[in-house]
């Protein structure tokens, strides 16, 4: 089922998600929902707080065939350590944000623990583009966006653009 993707300045992209105590039928059901509403909007990673839920779920696929089977589902992630020495740089794009990208800057690695779609513990190192993929997601969880990450001449100038509801290029949207 499709859900609806929550655009800023929606209030409930500013708070924060909570844990779930497992991930049950229900929560089973959020992730596959949300896997297949970030297909649709041609995003590679979608927070549940995206679809205004305010639980720690998130998903991605970064694969080639998006078919459901390549999806990651996550509840509860925690970025258990980040590379101290080196960073990557990506122009980020956010399907609450549709339209509109800046190069952010994120640890390259990190290994985060969470609980899988069977409700397994579960830890995954990630580089590059999944990590920053998973640090933009979690972030959500945090009622973060991307546009924290930038300077302040940046962010008024993407600010700027959605009132006047302009939009960028194209780019990855996480
Ligand atoms: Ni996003």
């Amino acid at each position: 089922m499709l859900l609806p993707i929550q655009t800023f300045p929606a209030e409930v992209l500013r708070r924060t998600a909570l844990p779930v105590a497992s991930v049950d039928s229900k929560v089973v059901r959020l992730m596959e929902d949300m896997l297949e509403t970030m297909y649709k909007g041609k995003g590679i990673g979608l927070a549940a707080t995206q679809v205004g839920v305010l639980r720690r779920v998130i998903v991605a696929d970064l694969s080639e065939d998006r078919d459901g089977k390549t999806g990651l589902f996550m509840a509860n992630p925690e970025v258990m350590w980040r590379d101290p020495d080196e960073t990557y740089t990506y122009e980020e794009g956010c399907l609450s944000l549709p339209g509109h990208y800046a190069k952010v800057t994120r640890p390259r690695r990190i290994r985060v623990r969470y609980l899988d779609k069977a409700n397994k513990p579960r830890e995954l190192e990630a580089e590059d583009l999944l990590s920053q993929c998973i640090q933009h997601e979690i972030d959500h969880l945090n009622g973060g966006l991307f546009i924290d990450h930038i300077s302040k001449l940046k962010r008024d100038i993407i600010l700027r653009k959605i009132d006047k509801g302009l939009k960028q290029e194209e780019g990855h949207l996480l």
